[in-house]
């Protein structure tokens, strides 16, 4: 039989990939650090059958980028019958919350499996990510590093118990895909500065993780989200992915004087990252005017 399904979960990303030095490999300029999150997912099923007429895919969803990444592996797998893609994410789709991630992971799980490729983790992250960069970290447990061709885990889903309390604040607004947004990095008179920065940076991150500082952790967090949002805002075209509430967010938390700390990805919804023994008063301070998804760490992308 060959049909397989995975499930993977959308990471938050503490240091940001903004920008590749290779678009068609999806290489980056700079490593990278994520958490994946428990409440983000998408459950992929793929089954190649000869009595299949057409690829198929499911209504919604990008049929031609997932339909080339289903190619990549059939040529690993020397295989040439069709394909069904059946997809769902525990999110809806209209929530402005980046699925490619999730989606490419699940889609390599298990479109892998499928083939009986026999891929090692290391193997499939690196597959996932020529689907999309981001999904290369949605492929091994909890807290992920992105250096090169593939992510790794660097601590597990329980060796800190935080939580990305993911505001959504709209609904509808498209923004620009942040393939395109990559590709003109170069002309932001700001990225080389960026780029320089990251080394103390992620240097900083891990000191944090290591003592489980969550106040020196946010400050590194915030500081390198608003430096990629600096560079999105300073490229030509220039990327503005905020809004008035993303900002009414921020402020509301930052006036709160919780120890909770924002990050923000290519759209207006925030991630407000704390400890869980803070995730009460976060939530009460948000739940009335927005929607509210709450995350804890969880595992990388499996079969099911
Ligand atoms: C801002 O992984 O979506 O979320 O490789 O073109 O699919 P592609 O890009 P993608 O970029 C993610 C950008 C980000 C930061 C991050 O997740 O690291």
């Amino acid at each position: 039989m060959m049909k397989a399904t995975a499930i993977a979960p959308a990471n938050i990303a503490f240091i940001k990939y903004w920008g590749r030095k290779d678009a068609k490999l999806r290489l980056a300029y700079n490593s990278s650090i994520s958490m994946n999150l428990s409440a983000c997912t998408t459950t992929t099923t793929v089954e190649f059958s000869s009595d299949f007429i057409e690829d198929q895919v499911s209504e919604g969803f990008d049929a031609r980028r997932i339909l080339n990444h289903v190619d990549r592996l059939r040529k690993l797998a020397g295989i040439h019958t069709h394909v069904h893609v059946t997809t769902q994410n525990s999110f809806p789709t209209s929530a402005g919350i980046a699925s490619s991630a999730s989606g490419f992971a699940a889609l390599t799980v298990a479109a892998a499996s499928a083939l009986h490729l026999n891929c090692s983790e290391k193997e499939l992250s690196g597959l996932a990510r020529l689907g999309s960069g981001s999904a290369c970290r949605s492929i091994p447990d909890g807290f992920v590093q992105w250096d090169d061709t593939f992510a790794y885990s660097i601590h597990p889903p329980e060796y800190w118990d935080l939580r990305d309390i993911l505001v959504i604040v709209e609904s509808q607004a498209k923004d620009v895909s942040s393939s395109k947004g990559h590709d003109m990095v170069t002309t932001s008179p700001h990225f080389q500065k960026r780029l320089e920065r990251i080394p103390d940076r992620i240097a900083r991150l891990k000191e944090a993780m290591k003592v489980k500082n969550i106040q020196m952790f946010g400050e590194v967090i915030e500081e390198d989200c608003l430096d990629m949002h600096h560079v999105m805002q300073t490229q030509v075209p220039p990327l503005f992915y905020w809004n008035k509430q993303t900002k009414q967010v921020i402020d509301a938390i930052k006036k709160s004087g919780l120890p909770a700390y924002f990050t923000i990805d290519a759209g207006p919804n925030v991630h407000i990252i704390c400890e869980a023994k803070d995730e009460k008063e976060v939530v009460n301070l948000l739940r009335t005017k927005y929607k509210i998804m709450v995350n804890k760490p969880s595992k990388g992308a499996h079969l099911i």
